[in-house]
């Protein structure tokens, strides 16, 4: 019998990527048996957890400033004889360990994301030990292992989903913490990745997004056997399950692209028409010193494989500009890269020194100002080529996954195959239907839409479709 205890708030705040979101959530069920719901606001909460991120410096010392703000409201809570446990987690936890408790002494717990799941016994260590407690060590045990099986509430999951799949980083891209953050490549067993998502379907998830840092290199064991599978075969199996109506992946390293996942976009209905692979620079040479395993060449061949297998697919990548050593003229094969290959959105970066990594000690640091003109540059290409997509879609009807409430009273967001957020006023329907919608304007960063109506009549309005 599970030992409920005393009502007690818990505010998470995230960082970072989409295995951070999934990561916290995952936080909230080791601790719901010990009492804690989620809060809204940090303000008045028993516990709070910061879910860090480590990838560039802004992203690290964004946490140090969030820490001087709660750190009144624990003085706050500690005057009213109450008590706040602050906790950093994630990345930074992983990266930093004591350093934290050196710069925020009043900073209670610091853990690694490979240690969340001992979060139970870390708590009655700080409540013995009475000062600060710190767990950044790789366990031996994989941490899903120790996960809670429980079914969600019906609608706490949402309508789409992060379920992780495989974590850890052998790449070693020169620029990169990630593999040392987060530790080695572990590929989660197939069975239990699928029972993970039956437990999603059953709490009303539609879509669930596969997450890994370099998730198409997925090989875990397969249900009942010594033979491992690959993503491609395990999306297959998803595919199979009742109630996922989509699938999608990220993040992908290209020179991991194998012919059977590939294929699997041309074959599997569930899998959205969308891939985010990430390319970094145009530039051989670039490419080369950041240990990336793929040239330009490359790359443009895998969009062309990819296309030939699933030609509407949309490709969304990220970049770096600014690399140490990176002239004008390995820019400029990056401009090239993007105008022959058209993203339809697209994330970029000015090279941010990260310690340890080969990179920082490179020579031919490039100045911050050249970074700045290169982003903008990039950026305006990137966006324009965003905006170009969206347009395109005016006049197209998209099946939509209704998700959310939008600003305006009955209106809904929901996404389109392609990731586009869509706004519909009068969606009929509620969320986790999906919808045909007739696109009738296109942003930046969105699309509006009005449900299709069918010349057969009124009863195919708002009819759900699986695609
Ligand atoms: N495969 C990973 C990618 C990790 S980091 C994943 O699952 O998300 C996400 C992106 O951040 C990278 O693709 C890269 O473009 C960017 N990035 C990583 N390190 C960086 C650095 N030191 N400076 C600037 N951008 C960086
Ligand atoms: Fe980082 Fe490269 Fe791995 S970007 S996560 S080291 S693939």
């Amino acid at each position: 019998m599970k030992n409920r205890q005393l009502a007690q708030k818990l505010y998470i705040k995230t960082y970072g990527c989409q295995m951070n979101v999934y990561d916290s959530g995952r936080m909230a069920d080791v601790l719901a048996p010990l009492g804690y719901t989620l809060a809204d606001t940090p303000e008045g909460a028993d516990m709070v957890i910061l879910n860090t991120c480590h990838i560039r410096e802004k992203a690290a010392e964004k946490v140090y400033s969030e820490l001087g703000r709660l750190r009144r409201l624990k003085t706050a809570r500690e005057k009213q004889d109450g008590r706040m446990i602050l906790a950093v987690a994630g990345c930074v936890a992983q990266a930093e360990s004591e350093e934290i408790l050196d710069r925020a002494p009043f900073v209670d717990m610091v853990f690694g994301p490979q240690a969340y799941h001992r979060l139970p016994e870390l708590l009655a260590r700080l409540k013995r030990a009475g000062k600060a407690v710190l767990d950044t060590d790789f366990p031996p045990e994989p941490k899903f292992d120790y996960l809670p099986k429980d079914v969600p509430e019906p609608g706490a999951a949402g309508t789409s989903a992060f379920l992780t799949v495989q974590e850890g980083c052998d790449k070693f891209c020169t620029f990169c913490v990630v593999p040392y953050t987060r530790g080695a490549e572990y590929s989660r067993p197939a069975e239990d990745v699928i029972a993970e998502a039956a437990r999603l379907v059953a709490a009303g998830v539609r879509e669930v997004t596969l997450l890994g840092q370099n998730v198409n290199n997925y090989h875990g064991a397969e249900p009942a056997g010594t033979e491992t599978w690959g993503l491609g075969r395990l999306i297959r199996e998803l595919a199979e399950t009742d109630g996922i109506e989509r699938i999608r992946y990220t993040t992908s390293y290209p020179a991991d692209m194998n012919d059977e996942l590939i294929a699997t976009h041309g074959e599997v209905p569930e899998l959205m028409p969308f891939l985010h692979l990430p390319v970094q620079s145009g530039s051989d040479t670039v490419l080369k010193a950041m240990n990336r395993r793929h040239t330009a060449d490359d790359y443009r061949r895998l969009a062309g494989r990819l296309r030939g297998a699933r030609p509407d697919i949309g490709l969304s990548s990220d970049f770096i500009v600014g690399f140490p050593g990176e002239t004008d003229a390995d820019f400029a094969g990056t401009l090239g890269l993007v105008e022959e290959i058209g993203f339809v959105q697209a994330y970029s970066f000015k090279y941010s020194r990260r310690p340890g990594t080969p990179a920082a000690a490179m020579d031919a640091q490039v100045p911050e100002t050249v970074k700045n003109e290169r982003l903008e540059v990039l950026q305006d290409v990137l966006n324009a080529q965003q905006l170009a997509f969206n347009r395109s879609c005016v006049g197209r009807v998209l099946p939509v996954l209704l998700d959310r409430p939008g600003r305006k009273p009955g209106q809904l967001v929901g996404r389109s195959p392609y990731m586009q957020a869509v706004h519909v006023d009068d969606p009929i329907e509620g969320p986790g239907a999906i919808v045909r919608l007739v696109i009738t304007a296109a942003h930046a960063n969105s699309l509006k839409g009005v449900v299709e109506i069918r010349e057969a009549g009124a009863g195919t309005i708002g009819e759900r479709v699986t695609a």
